[in-house]
């Protein structure tokens, strides 16, 4: 059980407050990165080598989600690498696994591509807001899939995938990947439009050409062209850093007012943070392309506005974090959340600590600072709230207990030792 591997070894995180964060942090390969691609490493019968894995409990899943399929999964710790090499002979994936994240969701795409036939028991994810996924539904059926979707399993199948002409009525991310994977090996050729073209959505693409698939993207257009292929070959692919981790340490400086170093990075993915940072009044040294440095500088934080979109938009998965920044800087900062409706699960949390944030309606927060936080008992509920949460904890006056750490390990690999790397007084015990 490769989960198990990645497991946190303890239930509850600890954290003492006050302490400015000084040091150098190597960013992970990305986990949005990573998912699809693993998912897409089966639709070739040969072997691929994915480089770059972060070690966290969502890869680990997906890791036995492919072993249960059938496939041979081999881990290289020493490389953080993985090879599979792929055997289809069981496509149906039990809530045990399918329900530990929303990325099961991405075998569809690939089994249906290759087997013809997928099923899945639910799937989970990070309790944000509906997350429906009928427009990867959608996207199949224009393939020429059946879908059959009940309370507890969706069901996808089709003799032989046709292409098709697909518009997204929303850039989704999720269903921009199923309707690649499903649609490469289709009879002829597939149009996206009004595509999601985030890093991790190239970074798919261009895994898939490796393997031999013939696509043509055009962002400025928002489209991809997928002009069908009979099979597929095995690959060695280097997922991309990870972007939302680049944030979030970089919060992690803003923060503490400290001076971290971030290095095995892509500055191309993150400039809408680097953005929002410096308006803020935080100064991001550029040292070369994959490295940089943030500390502040500045007398005092300043507020911001922060409204999410889809890439290259300011990216959802960096608001809880901003949230928790927004406590320090002068000013009342407007924070709009327009991907999910149910993104604010931190914000109770904060109120704890004594962080001054008002609703002003369903997607729109107001916070006022700057205030000092005082060190509380916290909960996390999903991975990038939990990490908001242990944010702030930082920036604190005394310890708090963040428990819930297992949403945290979904998403940040060794989390614990590259905050303790760079200063921060932090550990994971079992209970309070
Ligand atoms: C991916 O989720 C990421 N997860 C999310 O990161 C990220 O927040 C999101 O993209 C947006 O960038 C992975 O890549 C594993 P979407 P995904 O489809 O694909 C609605 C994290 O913390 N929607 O772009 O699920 C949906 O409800 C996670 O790492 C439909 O209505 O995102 C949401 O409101 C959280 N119908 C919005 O679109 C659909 O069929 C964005 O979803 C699909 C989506």
């Amino acid at each position: 059980m490769f989960l198990k591997l990645f497991l946190p070894k303890g239930n509850v995180a600890l954290v003492e407050g006050g302490h400015i964060l000084r040091g150098v942090i190597e960013i992970s390969g990305g986990k949005n990165a990573s998912l699809p691609c693993l998912a897409a490493s089966i639709l070739s019968a040969e072997t691929s080598t994915i480089e770059n894995i972060p070690f966290i409990t969502d890869i680990g899943c997906m890791l036995d989600i492919l072993t249960h399929i059938g496939s041979k999964v081999v881990l290289h710790e020493s490389s953080k690498s993985v090879s599979i090499t792929p055997n289809v002979a069981c496509p149906v994936i039990p809530s045990e696994l399918s329900k530990r994240m929303r990325a099961s969701t991405l075998l569809l795409g690939s089994l249906l591509a290759t087997y013809g036939y997928a099923k899945i028991e639910g799937y989970g994810g990070c309790p944000i807001g509906k997350r429906p996924i009928d427009l990867h539904l959608r996207a199949f059926k224009l393939l020429g899939a059946k879908i059959t979707m009940k309370e507890n399993f969706i069901e996808v199948s089709a003799r032989k995938l046709k292409g098709a002409k697909i518009n997204f009525n929303f850039p989704s991310v999720g269903a921009t990947e199923n309707a690649l994977l499903a649609s490469c090996m289709a009879d002829g050729k597939t149009i996206l439009t009004n595509v999601a073209i985030e890093p991790e959505v190239l970074d798919l693409v261009n895994m898939l050409k490796a393997m031999g698939a013939d696509i043509v993207v055009d962002v400025n257009k928002r489209t991809i062209i997928v002009n069908g292929c009979r099979d597929l070959e095995g690959c060695r692919h280097r997922v991309i850093p990870d972007r939302i981790e680049v944030g979030t340490y970089a919060v992690a400086s803003a923060i503490t007012y400290g001076n971290i170093q971030l290095c095995k990075l892509n500055t191309c993915h993150i400039a809408e943070v680097i953005k929002k940072l410096v308006n803020m009044g935080v100064t991001i040294d550029i040292i070369s392309c994959g490295h940089i440095r943030v500390i502040v500088e500045e007398e005092e934080l300043r507020s911001t506005d922060i409204i999410t979109r889809p890439y290259p938009g300011f990216p959802t998965d960096m608001q809880p974090q901003f949230t928790s920044l927004a406590t320090k800087a002068r000013g009342t900062s407007y924070i709009t959340e327009t991907i999910y409706e149910n993104r604010f699960l931190h914000v109770p949390e904060l109120k704890k600590m004594g962080a001054k944030i008002s609703i002003v309606d369903q997607r729109t927060i107001a916070i006022k600072g700057p205030t000092i936080l005082k060190g509380s008992s916290l909960h996390a509920k999903d991975i990038r709230g939990g990490m908001a949460l242990v944010l702030a904890a930082l920036s604190a006056q005394g310890v708090s207990y963040i428990d819930g750490v297992e949403h945290i390990w979904r998403g940040y690999e060794n989390f614990i030792e590259k905050l303790e790397k760079v200063g921060a007084k932090v550990r994971v015990i079992d209970s309070v």
